[in-house]
């Protein structure tokens, strides 16, 4: 929370706490698994290690039920590593972005070049039902904010790597692709603010993973982005919106969506 101190050597301190405590010196990709992609985590291959994200420099304590809290060492059955974050801080915690992409930056700290990143959101298209996974395209970042810091004019074109979304869909060949909106929540949407992002060419509206990809590219990391449907954004969706219902559609979906995200981090 020092603001003197640099970002990137804490995300190095705080990789070196993985390093000790997984007894793993290097990562070759990292996933931040959102809402209802948990259980991609024991499908990917074997955990040799969990450690409190508490336990490492930078981390915050978990704030939310159903947003986990640890972070996993798996070996991958083609003898890569994975580091798995199930612990995420959400910009509307209102700690700040540093704090937000902490981890992006840990991740690529420990060597990992891949980093695939995944939320539960609310859909645009109505041809999405609430479990539907997407790819995400690209992003349009609404909170007006950003983890670069000073004159860092970095380049965000083909930010969500066609090369990996075509990985994906070799997997799944079905699978339908979108640009995500991260609002700053924590509220959903107004149906106004819906009509707002589908009017810009927004398809997807969330409140992550756009200010994580920024901080990914930064880091030079090949980005995969994954959304779970949970439901139709406000005023797309004729019910009103519940946390409830969010968390419920990804239980649904976990077994489904894991398993599909484990074939594709074994193509990688
Ligand atoms: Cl509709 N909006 C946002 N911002 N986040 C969500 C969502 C909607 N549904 C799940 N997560």
């Amino acid at each position: 929370d020092d603001p003197t101190a640099d970002p990137f050597e804490v995300a190095r301190i705080a990789a070196s706490d993985i390093a000790e405590a997984t007894g793993v010196e290097r990562h070759d990709i990292a996933l931040t698994l959102g809402s209802g992609w948990a259980k991609a985590a024991d499908l990917i291959g074997e955990t040799t290690a969990t450690i409190p994200a508490s336990d490492v420099t930078g981390f915050s304590k978990p704030a939310l039920e159903g947003h986990v809290g640890t972070l996993r060492s798996v070996l991958l059955p083609n003898d890569k590593r994975a580091l798995v974050i199930g612990a995420r801080t959400h910009y509307y915690e209102g700690h700040g972005v540093r704090r937000v992409v902490h981890s992006v930056r840990t991740a690529a700290a420990t060597g990992a070049t891949t980093m695939i990143l995944t939320n539960g959101a609310g859909g645009i298209k109505e041809s999405w039902k609430p479990g539907t996974p997407v790819l995400i395209s690209d992003h349009i970042n609404l909170t007006a904010d950003s983890p670069l810091e000073g004159a860092t004019f970095i380049d965000l074109t083909d930010l969500y790597s066609s090369r990996l979304r075509a990985i994906a869909r070799e997997v799944d060949a079905t699978l339908d692709d979108g640009v995500y909106c991260q609002f700053r929540g924590p509220h959903y949407e107004t149906p106004a603010e819906v009509q707002m992002a589908k009017a810009i060419g927004g398809h997807i509206v969330g409140m992550s993973t756009a200010l994580e990809a920024i901080a990914a590219r930064q880091a030079g990391m090949e980005i995969l982005g994954m959304s779970l449907i949970t439901n139709l954004a406000a005023g797309i969706q004729k019910t009103p919106l519940s946390h409830d219902e969010v968390i419920e559609a990804g239980r649904e979906a976990e077994g489904r969506i894991g398993a599909l995200l484990a074939e594709i981090v074994g193509r990688l």
